[in-house]
């Protein structure tokens, strides 16, 4: 018998997604197979419009796929109830959006724990330890207390990479994470998930336009017409 380590930490098998109904029904992933390993740190491609996003959002159980299999950790979500799917994303997986989504009037430290402290009712002594570490981690120990609009767009996306980082995930999904930023901070970005995916063994699936950071990948997948190519 296979020891439950030993399953991949996500596998998808003729995953289908259908945005809309009758007429206006539009079929954007049809029948995609994916296996990800624990660990690795992964370039998603693929044309605009061609589903990364949504890929990234069924991994992350915010969005339901039409059919087929998808199992994490071993474990089947496809049809799960909501509960379980929440219970899933807050324990397995983190985020990390093109634009950071940071509470602006919220400091660094605030911004990193705020999704903590909510799901927790309580903002713990430990949740502030915990991300004081993390901001340290992604270099920014000297902003913690610095209001979100006074830090550059580089050093939100890393605020951005902490937040995600403060349960812990197996998983991080970088939806274009460096979409919205220069080329030097993009590159910091990069260091930085490169650093979390060796240090902390967290896996990344990156999607991106951009051959120079699919470059700094491990793997790349690539979606065209629904599939994985
Ligand atoms: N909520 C939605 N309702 C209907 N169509 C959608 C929705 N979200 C995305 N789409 C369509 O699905 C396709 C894939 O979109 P998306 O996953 O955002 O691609 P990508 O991230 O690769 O640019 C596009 O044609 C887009 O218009
Ligand atoms: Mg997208």
């Amino acid at each position: 018998m296979t020891p439950p380590d030993a399953a991949p930490l996500v596998e998808l098998r003729g995953l289908t997604k259908t945005y809309g109904e009758g007429e206006t029904a539009t079929m954007v992933l049809k029948g995609l197979d994916l296996t990800l390993e624990k660990g690795r740190m992964i370039a998603l491609l693929g044309a605009s419009g061609s589903g990364k996003s949504t890929l990234l959002n069924i991994l992350g159980t915010l969005l339901r796929p039409t059919a087929g299999r998808f199992t994490m950790l071993g474990q089947e979500l496809f049809g799960a109830d909501d509960a379980t799917l929440t219970d899933f994303r807050n324990r397995h997986i983190g985020f990390v959006f093109q634009f950071h989504n940071l509470l602006p009037d919220f400091s660094a430290l605030e911004n990193v724990i705020f999704p903590t402290a909510v799901r927790e009712g309580v903002e713990s002594a430990q949740a502030r330890l915990r991300g004081a570490e993390l901001l340290e981690l992604v270099g920014l120990a000297d902003r913690t207390h610095y209001r979100a609009t006074k830090l550059s767009g580089g050093q939100k996306q890393r605020v951005a990479v902490a937040r995600a980082l403060m349960n812990k995930p197996d998983l991080i999904l970088a939806d274009e994470p460096t979409g919205n930023l220069d080329s030097v901070s993009a590159q910091q970005v990069m260091e930085l998930i490169k650093v979390v995916n060796q240090r902390e063994g967290t896996t990344f699936l990156i999607s991106t336009h951009d051959e120079r950071i699919a470059a700094q990948c491990e793997g790349r997948l690539e979606i065209r017409d629904g599939r994985i190519i």
